[in-house]
């Protein structure tokens, strides 16, 4: 490629599906992993969390209740936490049906499933740990799953770029998953005060806040300290085109198929 294009090509801002594609399928199921895959993501992000016997699973709540039919199919087992059900009780869930009928039957995934899939499609991952109060020791449960699928930890890229990067609004949880996935990068979730945002530098390599709360003199400091920046979660093509304008290095959309359009265009 010419020297332009060569230049565009480091620079190119990520597309990364919010929760799989969840403006076309169910959140966090394999189903809106392949449509993001389909129609453009460079990468998906998904929340992990983890089952009662301690399978790590996919899904945004620290309940079952909105985006399965656990209160249907387990009546009495409020406040139907995650973290109270067994793995073989989540799978037979139904977290399709809620969003319409022709995902009936889908089913949350495990972070395994997930992987498998991803890489089947050679997308890379945004790994969410979300809630990790609620499970002591989830860094390192996530940190033997992927030690166990070595395509994830191959090197593959700049920080965001990498085939996987974690991340949390948890700040000690994501220092924890650093220390122990040293090579991986690892992103705050949230905004980070512009007077700390050196001090992050020396460890974390991303600051991902929310986009209503960043400018191009934010993005400028971030950029300063080493680390890059991956914003949440733009729909319109008006505040994708503002981010990209920013110099953000990724965006989190519900519709990566428009966000391709929009990269493609700036
Ligand atoms: O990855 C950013 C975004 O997913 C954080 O918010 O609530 O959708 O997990 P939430
Ligand atoms: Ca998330």
């Amino acid at each position: 490629p010419d020297p332009y294009t060569r230049e565009k090509a480091q620079r190119a801002v990520l597309d990364v599906a919010h929760r799989g594609a969840s403006a076309y399928a169910p959140e966090n199921t394999l189903a809106a992993i392949d449509v993001a895959a389909d129609i453009g993501a460079t990468a998906v992000e998904i929340d992990v969390q983890r089952s009662k016997d301690g399978h790590l699973v996919v899904i945004h709540d620290t309940t079952l209740s909105r985006t399965t039919d656990v209160e249907k199919r387990f009546p009495g087992r409020a406040p139907y936490n995650v973290r109270d059900f067994t793995l073989s009780e989540i799978k037979q869930l139904d977290a399709g049906s809620w969003f319409g009928s022709e995902y009936a039957g889908a089913e949350v995934p495990t972070l395994q499933e997930a992987l498998d899939l991803l890489a089947y499609h050679r997308r890379n991952l945004l790994l969410e740990i979300k809630s990790p109060v609620l499970y002591p020791g989830i860094e390192s449960d996530i940190a033997r799953t992927m030690r166990d699928n070595p395509y994830w930890l191959l090197p593959s890229g700049r920080k965001s770029a990498n085939r996987l990067v974690i991340q949390s609004f948890d700040r000690d949880s994501v220092k924890r998953s650093k220390k122990i996935l040293k090579h991986v990068p690892h992103g705050i979730l949230g905004r980070v005060d512009e007077d700390d945002i050196d001090r992050y530098g020396s460890w974390a390599d991303m600051i991902n806040p929310n986009h209503t709360t960043i400018n191009a003199s934010y993005v400028r400091k971030v950029h300063a300290a080493g680390m890059h920046v991956v914003t949440y979660t733009l729909n319109e093509r008006d505040e994708m085109r503002r981010a990209i304008r920013m110099g953000v290095d990724g965006i989190i959309s519900d519709r990566p198929d428009v966000l391709a359009d929009v990269i493609a265009e700036e």
